[in-house]
């Protein structure tokens, strides 16, 4: 038997990146969310005297078997890491069905990983202590642990730290594939020459966007965290995600980005659009090059994809999803 795991994608509302720490990474706060668009994941897995792990994709760019670097892969460290672990020795495939860019900001590579886990999981009918696999994730990359989370999460540290945020409410969302793929060490190494910040100064940055937070899920205490003090003096459109963008949620990367990549700059107005329509928040994802645009309606969202098509970039139509929904629709079949 397989089992085939949906390994959904995540974009950052706000990202900001602070000091080189001692270990070379760059601290960072931000706001994960994971979105409905998703890879596959299909994995088999069954005790042996060897372990054995054959990792196969159907697109050229995924580090496999095939191409003798699958050690690179995040989804084969992931499994590799949690079979030694849970002290087992076992034969693993791996099927990667790629539908998400790569190199696109939306951390597909890592949500790979955490798929993988998942499905090893079920097939072995063992599961590491949450804790454990936390800490195996943040060992394997920045962005998985918060795939071990879903939904909207805090992101502190080199992004590896993470809270479970309150879910904000489902929104429509747009997100543009530009053909471009940006590395990610890369642009941290961009960002340090243009920023140049003194030490003090990244900091600084930081607890910039962690007041921002704080202040937006601290409006009231109300059932789930959501601000209940908008809601009563406004519709159900007002929700955590406007008072985020009113207070200011920005990414860092995309200075470095837009200057390297000058049409990325136009998706983004494409994304934004003008009122009425207008997206509530439209931004780069991670260190790019995919960006994305919330909306009110689908209407709006849907007018936003034609802009960006007609332009000459891929773009999908989604929607954010809540920690629930997230796990409740992870196993395809
Ligand atoms: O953790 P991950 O493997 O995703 O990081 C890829 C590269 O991005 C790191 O080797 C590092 O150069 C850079 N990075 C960083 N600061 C972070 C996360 C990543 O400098 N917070």
């Amino acid at each position: 038997m397989a089992t085939r795991v949906r390994s959904f994608a995540k974009i950052n509302l706000g990202l900001a990146v602070g000091p080189v720490r001692v270990d070379g990474f760059h601290g960072l706060t931000t706001m994960y969310q994971t979105v409905g668009l998703h890879d596959f994941v299909t994995v088999t897995a069954r005790e042996a005297t060897e372990t054995r792990i054959v990792l196969t994709a159907d697109h050229g760019g995924v580090p496999r078997s095939e191409t003798g670097d699958a050690e690179k892969n995040t989804a084969f460290v992931m499994v590799n890491g949690a079979l030694e672990r849970m002290g087992i020795r076992a034969e693993v495939s791996l099927h990667i069905e790629k539908r998400l860019p790569v190199q696109g900001g939306l951390g597909a590579g890592s949500a790979n990983a955490v798929a993988a886990l998942v499905g090893l999981e079920r097939e072995l009918g063992r599961a590491l202590p949450g804790a454990e696999r936390l800490k195996l994730g943040s060992e394997v990359g920045s962005d998985v642990p918060l795939f071990l989370v879903g939904g909207t999460v805090l992101g502190l540290g080199r992004g590896e730290e993470v809270y479970p945020l309150p879910d904000l409410p489902v929104t429509h969302c747009v997100v543009a594939v530009p053909k471009v793929g940006v590395s990610t060490k890369l642009a941290f190494e961009a960002l340090d020459k243009r920023q140049a910040l003194t030490f003090a100064q990244g900091n600084d940055r930081l607890r910039e966007l962690s007041r921002v937070l704080a202040a937006v899920w601290s409006m009231d205490g109300a059932e789930s965290g959501l601000s209940g003090v908008n809601r009563r003096t406004v519709d159900l459109a007002e929700n955590p995600l406007l008072a985020l963008v009113r207070t200011g949620i920005e990414n860092d990367f995309e200075e470095v980005a837009f200057s390297q990549h000058p049409s990325l700059r136009s998706t983004k107005r494409e994304l934004v659009g003008s009122d009425p329509g207008a997206a509530i928040f439209a931004c780069l994802s991670g260190s790019g090059s995919a960006l994305f645009g919330l909306y009110a309606s689908q209407t709006d969202a849907r007018a936003a994809q034609q802009r960006v098509l007609e332009a000459g970039t891929q773009a999908i139509l989604t929607e954010t999803l809540p920690r629930p929904a997230y796990w409740d629709t992870m196993f395809a079949e």
